[in-house]
């Protein structure tokens, strides 16, 4: 078949590898920066366009979409999907991912455990808000960074109050959440296709100063419990996503999902379970084209109805 890969660069390293991959099981595989792809819609059309010439038609497309440029890239997936490829991840999915508080409230009314988390826009009420959380130390998490996200942890009240000062002052919102310690295990699960299909525990290093966490965090491969398993599939389905890196802090036996990731790094994974994960996801790209059913060689210019959900 003939891939396309949306990433800012080969060069990334879970990029290189799904490459690498796709390759090895005899495909065609392109990457396409998101950004440089132009996008032409009429009532009739929904063209694309890599630097100017008319990109040839191809049989399915994994996107990687970074952070920084997520609403060009959305647009970008999202003409592939008018377009009826398929896609590995949706745009749905993608989205709902990203959407931090959304993507809980998911997950809460559809009985998958969280931490417990406050939104709020103002600092007023910060004593009974951070009670609903467990007291402190709480987890601040700012919403809607252009690059990374930021999580830091405050300690007391008072520093609370500073970094919320700070942070709403920026216009930027944010959740308060449970910050889950002692006894807690952060666990990162790859979902595939509704498999389970690798496990790595986290050991993240708090740094000192800053007290963000996440960065540098060391991968061991872990054997998952079968509640572990159940709530990282259940996630997946529910947010709507072919791959996921489901995150959560098992708390004696209790799983809680914290974040779902759309574009989980792939490299780090492969390197502390030594599986490969990389074929495993093109394995069900693979399974995906050839269930929607080729008639023969794909219309690519007329527009397909999305289903409804799908447009945002
Ligand atoms: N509720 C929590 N309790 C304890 N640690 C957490 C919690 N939520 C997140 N973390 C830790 O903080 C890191 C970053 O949080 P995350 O929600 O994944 O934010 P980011 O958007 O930066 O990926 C996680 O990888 C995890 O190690
Ligand atoms: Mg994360």
């Amino acid at each position: 078949m003939r891939l396309t890969i949306l990433s800012r660069s080969v060069r990334i390293a879970s990029t290189a590898r799904l490459v690498e991959a796709a390759r090895a099981r005899g495909h065609a595989v392109q990457v396409l920066d998101p950004v440089q792809v132009e996008m032409h819609l009429d009532r009739d059309r929904a063209t694309l366009y890599y630097r100017r010439r008319r990109l040839p038609s191809t049989d399915a497309v994994i996107p990687r979409i970074a952070q920084s440029i997520s609403t060009y890239g959305m647009a970008v997936v999202n003409q592939f999907a008018l377009q009826g490829v398929p896609l590995l991840n949706g745009t749905q999915g993608i989205s709902g991912a990203r959407n931090k508080m959304r993507c809980l409230q998911l997950l809460a009314s559809n009985g998958v455990n969280i931490p417990a988390t406050v939104m709020a826009r103002s600092a007023g009420d910060l004593r009974a808000m951070v009670k609903l959380v467990g007291g402190v130390p709480v987890l601040v998490k700012l919403l809607r960074g252009q690059e990374r996200r930021g999580v830091m942890v405050c300690e007391s009240l008072a520093s609370l109050e500073a970094a919320l000062e700070a942070i709403l002052g920026l216009g930027q919102d944010l959740i308060l959440q449970q910050y889950v310690r002692r006894g807690g295990l952060d666990v990162r699960v790859l979902v595939v296709g509704g498999e389970a299909v690798a496990a790595v525990r986290r050991r993240p290093r708090m740094n000192r100063l800053a007290h963000t966490l996440n960065r540098g965090a060391r991968l061991e491969p872990i054997a998952l419990s079968e509640a572990q398993r159940s709530a990282a599939v259940k996630t997946a389905r529910l947010v709507g996503l072919e791959v996921a890196g489901v995150d959560l802090i098992d708390v004696r036996g209790q799983p809680k999902v914290f974040e779902v990731n759309a574009s989980p790094a792939l490299a780090e994974m492969e390197r502390a379970t030594g599986l490969d994960l990389a074929s495993r996801i093109v394995a069900r790209v693979e399974a995906l084209v050839a269930e929607s059913a080729p008639v023969g060689r794909r219309a690519q210019t007329r527009v397909r109805p999305l289903p409804r959900a799908q447009v945002r």
